[in-house]
């Protein structure tokens, strides 16, 4: 393997698990058997993921974070500092629920802000973006910005983490900072959006991988 995946010595990795080329994975954390963890993703420092949790490529996860049997994360998803996922609805001490463990599945390209807590059995769509210290306790639209307790929509963040904002008469919006259209569609009274300019499923150009704009330098 020419890049093959790096764990600090603090660290434990039962086997056995895979672990893709070019992952790194920091102090205290934790592999589980049977884990699947893709190619070039970071696990941060005190990061558990559990028995047979299959991880994307390009995943970072910060510190703190554990990843519990019955979770699915997709490619390039950002899993922010101590957020939480759960595995069990109705948890009861005296009660083993080992065999019905829920699943949450996180799909490409979503952030999980910091400290935000994800109740299980749900899907996060595509590059959905959950704010910091959100509750989710239902699946989340592609590209939506959530936020609160409990979680509610709050617009439409773009792939590069812009809110989405003035729909033309098309229900066309702009990324500020790389310039990709997004279109806004109704359909049964669902809202959905789409990008128009890029194959959602692949990776981001090259040139489209640095951020150039700071945050909030699009403030009125
Ligand atoms: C979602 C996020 C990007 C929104 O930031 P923002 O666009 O600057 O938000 P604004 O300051 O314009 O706030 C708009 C409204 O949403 C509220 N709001 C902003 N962030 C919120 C949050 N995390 N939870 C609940 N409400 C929030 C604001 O209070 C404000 O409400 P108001 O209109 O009643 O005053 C930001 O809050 C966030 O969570 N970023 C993630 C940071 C993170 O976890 N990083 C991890 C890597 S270190």
């Amino acid at each position: 393997m020419p890049n093959p995946p790096f764990s600090h010595e603090s660290s434990y990795i039962d086997q056995p698990c895979t672990i893709g080329e070019g992952t790194k994975i920091w102090h205290f954390s934790h592999v589980q058997t049977g884990a699947v963890i893709g190619k070039n993703c970071v696990l941060g420092q005190n990061v558990n993921i559990g028995n047979d949790v299959v991880i994307g490529d390009g995943v970072k996860i910060q510190n703190n974070v554990s990843v519990y049997t019955g979770t699915t994360i997709e490619d390039d998803v950002f899993l922010g500092p101590s957020c939480v996922l759960t595995n069990v609805s109705n948890p009861r001490s005296q009660v083993n629920r080992k065999s019905l463990y829920e699943k949450t599945l996180i799909r490409r390209g979503a952030t999980i802000g910091a400290n935000a807590t994800i109740v299980c059995g749900i899907t996060l769509g595509r590059y959905c973006f959950i704010a910091a210290g959100a509750v989710v306790t239902k699946d989340v639209p592609e590209y939506a910005l959530i936020a609160g307790v409990p979680g509610r929509q709050r617009g439409w963040m773009s792939r590069h983490g812009h809110p989405l904002n003035n729909p033309d008469s098309k229900g066309v919006m702009t990324c500020p900072e790389s310039g990709l259209r997004y279109q806004l569609s109704k359909n049964e009274a669902k809202e959905t959006l789409r990008c128009l300019d890029l194959d959602e499923d692949s990776k981001l150009p090259e040139e489209l991988t640095q951020g150039k704009q700071p945050y909030r330098s699009n403030r009125p």
